[in-house]
């Protein structure tokens, strides 16, 4: 593709934010990895980094009886879930933020489910399992979708598409290990 023009990045983003999500994933899919999220308290503690417009939030809200801390640092997509927030008059659950994920500012020990779809990547996978790590409570749940080579020769014009946004996107097996090398437990079930 040539330079994009200066009008890309204003209509990239007038489209982006008007989609009901930015990332792949659906309400069964997050109810299916909620499912496997054991022993969490009849009202966890959830924080939901990179939520954009609040998507997956929303069904975390619908799928749990919790609270919601929704994290991202691009405001306007945090003013939107703010007003769908208030439109369906979840205010007392869902608690919409603007903060960087690399450094939230949150206290240390004080969520029962970390959940993130599509975003840890950007703060790199080591250092996002590490930030979640200090803000779960012992036995807390980490849930995350990431982006995955799913084969080892992919086209060029493929991989050359990535390099930009992901240069380290690796296959399921460095993620499994990224997760086992960062969070001290006795292994994946
Ligand atoms: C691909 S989108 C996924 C959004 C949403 N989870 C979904 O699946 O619809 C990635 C999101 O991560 C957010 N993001 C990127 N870097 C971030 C950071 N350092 N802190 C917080 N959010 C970040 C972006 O603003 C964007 O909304």
């Amino acid at each position: 593709m040539n330079e994009p023009s200066s009008r890309f990045r204003p209509i990239f983003f007038e489209l982006y934010e008007s989609l009901p999500r930015q990332g792949p994933g659906n309400r069964a899919c997050a109810a299916r990895a909620l499912a496997l999220c054991r022993d969490l308290p009849p009202a966890p503690a959830v924080l939901d980094l990179g939520c954009s417009v609040g998507g997956q939030t929303l069904h975390l809200a619908e799928l749990t009886s919790g609270s919601i801390v929704a994290l991202d640092s691009h405001a306007p997509s945090i003013e939107r879930l703010r007003a769908t927030v208030a439109v369906r008059g979840l205010a007392e659950r869902i608690q919409p933020m603007v903060g960087d994920m690399a450094a939230p500012g949150l206290p240390p020990a004080s969520f029962d489910l970390a959940w993130s779809e599509g975003a840890l990547y950007n703060i790199g996978i080591d250092n996002a399992l590490r930030v979640c790590g200090g803000l779960l409570r012992a036995g807390g749940c980490l849930a995350f979708t990431d982006a995955v080579w799913l084969t080892d020769n992919p086209p060029s014009e493929v991989k050359a598409s990535f390099e930009d946004d992901y240069p380290t996107m690796g296959r399921i097996p460095d993620v499994l290990t990224a997760i086992e090398r960062s969070i001290p437990f006795d292994g994946l079930d």
